[in-house]
C-alpha cells in the first residue's frame, strides 16, 4: 500500500539550542497536507493575511473547490505547522489549463529560515512531476522571481476581480504553455463535497 503522504525532510535554517547555547540545525518536513493540519493552517493564514483574506480576488478561484490533486503542502517542525502552500486548478477563456499557487505563508516567528523557498520549490516540482504546464499567482515579484515567476506571460490574463497587474505572475513549466492564454481566470478544480461544506459552515 502506498504511503499516505510524501514526506521530504529538509535541514532548514539554524536555531539556538537554549540548553546548550549552541546553534543546531532543525529539520523541517515538507509533506502533503492531511485533514488534522487544516485548523493550524487556517490560524497561520489568518495571522499572515488577516481576517479579510477571503475578500481577495484569488479567493474567488478557490471558493468551494478542493486543491489540485496531490498539491496541498505544509511545512512542519515536529507536530507544529510552520508553513503552507497549495495549488488550484484554473483555466482561462481559450481553455489553457494552469495552476494557481497560493496562499503561501510561513509562521511569523519562522520566517527567513528558507521555509517559504522550500515550500514553493517543492510545490512547483510536484506540479511538474504531475504533468502540469504552468503556475500562476498573485504576489510580490521581488520574492517570486527567484522561482522563475514574472508578469511577462500574464499580460492577456485577468483575475476574476480587482488585481494589480504587476502582481499577476506566472512560470511556464512547459515552454510556451501560456502562449495565447487570455481572458479572466476561472476555477476548474473539483468542487468540495456538500457534506464538507456543511461541516465547515457549522
Ligand atoms: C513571503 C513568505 C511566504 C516568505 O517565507 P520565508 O520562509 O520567510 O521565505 P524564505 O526564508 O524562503 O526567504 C526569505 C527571503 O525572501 C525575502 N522576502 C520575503 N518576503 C518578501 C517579499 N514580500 N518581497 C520580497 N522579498 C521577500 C526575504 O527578505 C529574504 O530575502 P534574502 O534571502 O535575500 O534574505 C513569508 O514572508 C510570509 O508568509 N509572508 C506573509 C504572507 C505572504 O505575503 N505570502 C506571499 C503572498 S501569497
Amino acid at each position: 500500500m502506498p504511503a499516505p503522504f510524501i514526506r521530504i525532510r529538509y535541514a532548514i535554517g539554524a536555531r539556538a539550542d537554549r540548553a546548550s547555547g549552541l546553534e543546531q540545525t532543525e529539520m523541517i518536513s515538507i509533506r502533503k497536507e492531511c485533514p488534522p493540519d487544516v485548523a493550524a493552517r487556517e490560524v497561520l493564514l489568518d495571522q499572515a493575511f488577516g481576517k479579510n483574506r477571503r475578500r481577495k480576488s484569488s479567493q474567488r478561484l478557490r471558493d468551494g473547490r478542493l486543491p489540485a490533486d496531490g498539491l496541498a503542502f505544509v511545512a512542519a517542525e515536529g507536530t507544529r505547522i510552520v508553513g503552507t502552500a497549495r495549488l488550484w486548478d484554473i483555466g482561462c477563456d481559450n481553455g489553457e489549463p494552469a495552476l494557481l499557487l497560493g496562499p503561501v505563508a510561513v509562521a511569523v516567528d519562522d520566517r527567513n529560515r528558507g521555509i517559504g523557498t522550500a515550500l514553493v520549490r517543492h510545490a512547483i516540482a510536484a506540479a511538474r512531476r504531475l504533468g502540469h504546464r504552468a503556475v500562476i499567482l498573485v504576489g510580490d515579484a521581488p520574492y517570486y522571481s527567484r522561482f522563475g515567476f514574472s508578469a511577462d506571460a500574464t499580460t492577456s490574463l485577468r483575475m476574476p476581480g480587482p488585481f494589480e497587474r504587476h502582481r499577476l505572475l506566472a512560470v511556464e513549466l512547459v515552454p510556451g504553455a501560456l502562449t495565447g492564454a487570455r481572458g479572466p481566470l476561472r476555477a476548474t478544480g473539483r468542487a468540495i463535497p456538500c457534506r464538507d461544506l456543511a461541516a465547515s459552515a457549522a
